[in-house]
């Protein structure tokens, strides 16, 4: 066979991007004879695709988030392995958590087209359209005590973050106590964690992510306080490879923040796009509230408040609002 057709047949094999090097590792030949015969194949009238940061593959690309698509992009080894995708369910997180009931194993994630309950923290909705967004949800199963997981939101928001800040175009993303992800103080994106855990230690832990990809209308109710990475950069995204960079974020750090069996390794990543270092806050509570100066993150996780009378409150959950501290913040994001 000649060298164009035996690029074409590896990319057409399993619809996996490759990067050149790969291409030329598998065929026998160096990289820069690799882009000229792709180059050939491409005005030759062959879909060639590339992908920055990610190689060659063959189109059509679909931005569905169908397993096979993921496929395509995913280098992970455990997370998103498998992948469960349904057109609509209720709540990936609750899917996820029935899934896991019944044994489904570490690292399968679950991801829907949309939701019709999507459920936020606080006990909120989460708006969950057709077509538009990316609502994912991981069925983790560390060995570890349930004490351990209040740094699993702190862990997964710098990888969330990282995520989206290698897209392309990048979007600029802050964090908000404990992992609200925002552009410019509007909403993109959230975490929602939930575990079954017993005194013998957690059985399983569920976390499941909203991004608001490429949503351009918003509901009444989110305008004021709600984005979307279309909304912040003017691009548009591809869903699946999105799902698989988050993917992969989330088993870089979750390996990480294993291996160094603390938070050490995030609280700088995270406190360098916090939006409340410094600022003057009120965390509700369920019940109550707390007014103070946010001033970092404990080992733990927990937010840092200093209070009134000079003392430090470590927070473990509630709602950070900026602001004046007299002023309700809207309730739904
Ligand atoms: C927040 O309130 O900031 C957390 C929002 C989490 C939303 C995601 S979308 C995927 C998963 N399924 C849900 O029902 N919720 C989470």
């Amino acid at each position: 066979m000649e060298q164009r057709q035996r690029v074409l047949a590896l990319l057409a094999e399993d619809q996996v991007f490759r990067t050149l090097e790969e291409i030329g590792g598998s065929l026998e030949l160096n990289a820069p004879r690799v882009r000229e015969l792709l180059e050939d194949l491409r005005l030759g009238g062959e879909r060639i695709l590339e992908i920055p940061g990610r190689g060659f593959g063959l189109g059509p690309v679909a931005d569905i988030l169908f397993e096979k698509e993921i496929q395509r992009y995913l280098r992970t080894r455990q997370l998103g392995r498998p992948i469960v995708f349904r057109h609509e369910v209720s709540s990936t997180n609750s899917l996820a958590m029935s899934l896991a009931e019944s044994g489904q194993p570490h690292g399968t994630a679950v991801v829907a087209d949309r939701q019709t309950g999507g459920r936020g923290r606080m006990g909120r909705s989460w708006a969950s359209p057709a077509g538009v967004n990316l609502y994912l949800s991981l069925v983790l199963r560390p060995e570890l005590p349930p004490s351990i997981v209040t740094e699993i939101p702190i862990v997964f928001a710098v990888a969330a973050a990282r995520a989206l800040e290698r897209q392309d175009p990048p979007v600029r993303v802050g964090i908000k106590w404990p992992n609200d992800l925002l552009h410019d103080g509007r909403k993109l994106g959230g975490i929602l964690c939930e575990m079954r855990a017993s005194s013998s230690g957690v059985h399983f832990l569920v976390a499941g992510i909203g991004i608001n990809v490429n949503m351009v209308v918003l509901e009444e109710d989110l305008a004021e306080t709600a984005t979307s990475m279309a909304l912040a950069t003017g691009g548009t995204y591809l869903r699946p490879l999105l799902a698989a960079d988050l993917l992969e974020e989330l088993e870089t750090s979750w390996e990480a923040w294993l291996g160094a069996g603390s938070l050490e390794p995030f609280l700088g990543p995270w406190m360098e796009r916090s939006v409340l270092e410094g600022r003057r806050i009120r965390v509700a509570m369920q019940p109550g509230f707390l007014d103070g100066t946010a001033e970092g993150l404990s080992a733990s996780g927990a937010l840092r408040l200093r209070l009134e009378d000079g003392s430090i409150r470590e927070v473990y959950s509630g709602d950070a609002h900026i602001g004046p501290l007299s002023r309700e913040m809207p309730q739904r994001s």
